[in-house]
């Protein structure tokens, strides 16, 4: 990477993800960054004239924070640089960009700068980014070979074919390698640190990372929030297209996939990831369990003024069975499971391991420790995301001094063990996965961004599972935390329970 000067520029820069998260990202970014040498310009862009955006924007900017190492007085100070070096800019017709990237050229030329590189982060809905992207490759591409990032947000399509006619406008604009499709769980901290770890402790990982000892794996994402509000997008959604085709499938990959030679070598990691995508065995109606809460068909009455006999077939939850067609992983449970308005806010990825030497039979019950490994993505019973793992398994080498042994012992108990009975290990400083992914980017870091191939390998995955269900009735289910054991999934003959406790219990293990 070539140091100097990058110009981020944020289409978009007043709404409601700018608001939020990307502006605190990019302010990160800048205080890490002032002294190393590089500058940077901030754009907000939007359709609307800058007279009336500038005072929007600059409300947002004023609003970042630093982290809690800095001193008030130096945050002051980095806070009023940010804002001297951001401006708002109408970004609406080819001329529009145009100007801006003249602009960009004659503030590089009068203040002596090498220029490094013109990051666009599109802000803004999907149907908007062809017609972006066009204008951006057209008149903002720099003359000097510094480079050009197009940060991406999901939706990428809404099926295989959708997302193939959307990669291949863009691919009209943009190489692949300018073009950064987001998956915010992928700047998780704790999902960042999935490789790390299986390399890392790959000597006591790999005996047992195969189906002679993995019982099942686990991905869960349950939430606890309705969609109220965001209901013309969510009714054309769903929950699987909305975080199980990327979410979900992205920490099943991240589980699963071959360990790359090299860690930071994107090429590997996105191809290691894209065989796994292909080798996961199709997915059929009877792999899945949709349900609805029930509120859900007034709302979206409500917000789409519709009647009262209008029915949405829209799945709020979904639980699904899938298994990868590989020697190492045959006959495997990989089950993703995600809701909306269930009873507890709760996001985690575990490897369950098979316990039949540690279970003692009692009675007609059984009762063993569970052996697992859990990546614990923060809320729930645990306030803070971690990686545990049973002190019946190993005992984990710490991935990094970034990361730190959580040692103090309470009474919190973790799917179904007690704290106590992992080993813990927690990120040093807890940072937003926007913060993260934003560093990735000015890194030019790929491995952590969906390549084209990757997302249709996704599509492809779903795609038949969605048609098939399209007509399906889902499961209504009263929301909230009334949920326990409402959602039975039959699958595969076994009887799977959704229990508000563990989430998963198969009956058969537990004895019938
Ligand atoms: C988003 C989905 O991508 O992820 C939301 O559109 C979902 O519906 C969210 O709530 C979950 O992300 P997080 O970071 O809050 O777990």
């Amino acid at each position: 990477r070539r140091p100097g000067h990058v110009s981020v520029v944020i289409v978009g820069g007043t709404g409601d993800l700018a608001k939020k998260y990307l502006w605190q990202g990019f302010f990160q970014l800048y205080v890490n960054q002032v002294n190393n040498g590089n500058t940077f310009s901030f754009y907000g862009g939007g359709l609307s004239p800058a007279d009336q955006a500038t005072p929007v924007l600059f409300d947002i900017l004023k609003a970042v924070s630093c982290s809690k190492d800095v001193s008030q007085e130096r945050c002051a100070l980095l806070k009023e640089q940010f804002l001297r070096l951001s401006r708002y800019r109408q970004l609406k017709s080819l001329e529009d960009y145009q100007d801006l990237a003249n602009h960009i050229e004659k503030k590089l030329e009068e203040e002596g700068m090498t220029e490094a590189g013109r990051l666009f982060y599109l802000s803004v809905p999907a149907f908007a980014y062809a017609d972006i992207a066009d204008k951006i490759n057209s008149s903002c591409r720099s003359t000097n070979g510094a480079w050009l990032r197009v940060v991406l947000e999901k939706p990428f399509g809404h099926d295989f074919r959708s997302a193939q006619v959307l990669a291949s406008q863009l691919g009209s604009s943009l190489k692949e390698n300018e073009m950064y499709r987001i998956d915010h769980y992928l700047g998780k901290q704790v999902i960042a640190k999935i490789l790390p770890f299986r390399v890392e402790n790959k000597k006591f990982l790999d005996p047992i990372w195969n189906k002679q000892h993995i019982e099942r794996v686990e991905i869960v994402l349950k939430e606890t929030l309705d969609v109220k509000g965001r209901i013309p997008f969510y009714d054309q959604y769903g929950v699987i297209r909305d975080v199980l085709q990327n979410h979900l499938t992205e920490v099943m990959a991240l589980l699963t996939m071959r360990l790359p030679r090299n860690l930071s070598s994107s090429e590997e990691v996105l191809q290691n990831k894209l065989q796994i995508f292909s080798s996961l065995l199709p997915l059929g109606k009877n792999q899945a369990v949709i349900g609805q809460y029930q509120a859900y068909r007034s709302e979206v009455q409500q917000e789409l003024n519709k009647t009262k006999d209008h029915v949405s077939l829209t799945p709020t939850f979904a639980a699904v069975l899938a298994h990868i067609d590989e020697a190492q992983y045959e006959g495997v449970p990989l089950l993703m499971i995600s809701g909306k308005m269930l009873d507890e806010r709760v996001g985690y990825a575990r490897i369950l391991f098979k316990n039949d030497i540690f279970c003692l039979k009692n009675h007609n019950s059984i009762h063993c420790k569970p052996k697992q490994i859990v990546f614990y993505f923060g809320h729930g019973s645990l306030q803070y995301p971690a990686i545990l793992v049973s002190k019946n398994l190993f005992k984990p080498d710490l991935i990094n001094s970034e990361w730190k042994e959580v040692t103090e012992h309470s009474d919190i108990s973790v799917l179904g063990l007690p704290i106590s009975d992992y080993y813990v290990q927690t990120p040093t400083e807890q940072r937003d996965a926007y913060v993260e992914l934003i560093s990735y980017i000015y890194a030019g870091r790929k491995n952590s961004f969906i390549s084209t191939e990757n997302l249709l390998a996704s599509w492809g995955l779903w795609t038949p599972l969605l048609s098939s269900l399209a007509s399906s009735f889902p499961r209504i289910y009263p929301g909230g935390a009334d949920n326990e054991g409402l959602l039975d999934i039959r699958l595969k003959g076994k009887d799977i329970a959704y229990n508000s406790e563990v989430v998963i219990i198969s009956r058969d293990q537990m004895g019938g």
